[in-house]
């Protein structure tokens, strides 16, 4: 019996099915962001009116029958409000007609739990980087089996610096792998570096890079930029490691395709005789099987959810999701 589950938090209408934890489908489908970037009424329209489709696609490329699935999962947050908004009533909807249960799941527990499947590592260290989010995150069992945030951005997340930076420098498009390929060739030059205690900060940094645009080759500021943020979040990392001393360490979230954040935190993990893991490229951007696989892990968890907790929530924080469905 195979669960479905469906991703709509940001740009991406996912949809993913699991089976014993194997991935039969992962579809999706992108909103273009223009240069006026994410209008969360237009994106939600567009989860709307490409939502059966995907679904469609995704049973198609499953090969089995809607008969055959069990559970449905949705992603509850945190996102905008208007896309989880679609994805929710997809996945109430469709539960509803094939009369089986719904569960709720974080979007931040989706991507660490699928990393670590795939890993193959027992409560690794997560180190999650996406757009809205920086965290370095363990499962601890007290008070209740939770995801311990060591670690964490006080102010954006490393992605959203790197795309407003981009936007700044008027790279096109205007985001974090574009960054990384203009900083290809570019030197070192001095920039406020933040890290306090196993927290940090990124406004100081894109303030800074912005203003270094005027006298320096976009080449220098790009490379320096990138530089400066992946090792506070290597040497934030490095703390929670020695301090946790976990099985190993895993990247997730969009922004662990970075090719040069994966080969700092590799570095460090070796240095310190530990494991290391990055998901391919599918599992880290915004897909549907990591809300599918968490929603086969809480259906045979046994979780039971009240129908009052099948909401949206716009903030919706990875430590306080009770994880003892696991
Ligand atoms: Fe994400």
């Amino acid at each position: 019996m195979a669960v479905l589950g469906i991703e709509s938090s940001a740009h991406t209408f996912g949809v993913g099915i699991s089976e014993n934890g194997k991935i039969l489908a992962n579809s999706k489908r992108m909103y273009n962001i223009t240069a006026s970037g994410m209008i969360p009424s237009r994106v939600a329209e567009f989860h709307a009116s490409n939502a059966k489709g995907v679904i469609e696609e995704a049973m198609a490329s499953a090969g089995i029958g809607f008969s055959e699935i069990s559970a449905i999962s949705y992603t509850k947050g945190p996102g905008l409000g208007p896309c989880l908004r679609i994805g929710q009533l997809a996945a109430l909807t469709l539960a509803e007609r094939l009369n089986v249960p719904v569960y709720p799941v974080n979007h931040a527990v989706g991507h660490i739990k699928i990393t670590e499947h795939l890993s193959g590592i027992k409560d690794p260290l997560a180190v999650y980087v996406s757009g809205g989010n920086s965290q370095i995150l363990g499962a601890v069992d007290k008070p209740f089996r939770h995801y311990n945030v060591y670690g964490e951005t006080l102010d954006i997340g490393v992605g959203n610096m790197l795309d407003n930076y981009a936007r700044a420098a008027k790279l096109n498009p205007a985001w974090g792998s574009t960054v990384a390929k203009v900083a290809e060739n570019g030197s070192y030059v001095g920039m406020p570096y933040t890290v306090k205690g196993m927290d940090f900060t990124f406004t100081g940094l894109l303030t800074n890079a912005i203003k270094m645009l005027e006298s320096n080759p976009v080449k220098d500021v790009s490379y320096s930029i990138q530089e400066t943020a992946f090792s506070m979040i290597a040497e934030a990392a490095e703390r929670a490691m020695l301090l946790t001393r976990n099985n190993g360490i895993i990247l997730c979230g969009g922004v662990a395709q970075s090719k040069r954040l994966q080969e700092i935190l590799r570095a460090m993990s070796l240095s310190h005789g530990s494991k290391f893991f990055v998901a391919p490229n599918e599992y880290n951007a915004d897909n549907g099987a990591m809300i599918a696989y968490v929603g086969e892990l809480m259906h045979k968890g046994g979780k039971r959810v009240k129908e009052s907790e099948l909401t949206i929530m716009q903030r919706y924080r990875v430590d306080e999701v009770d994880l003892s469905w696991h």
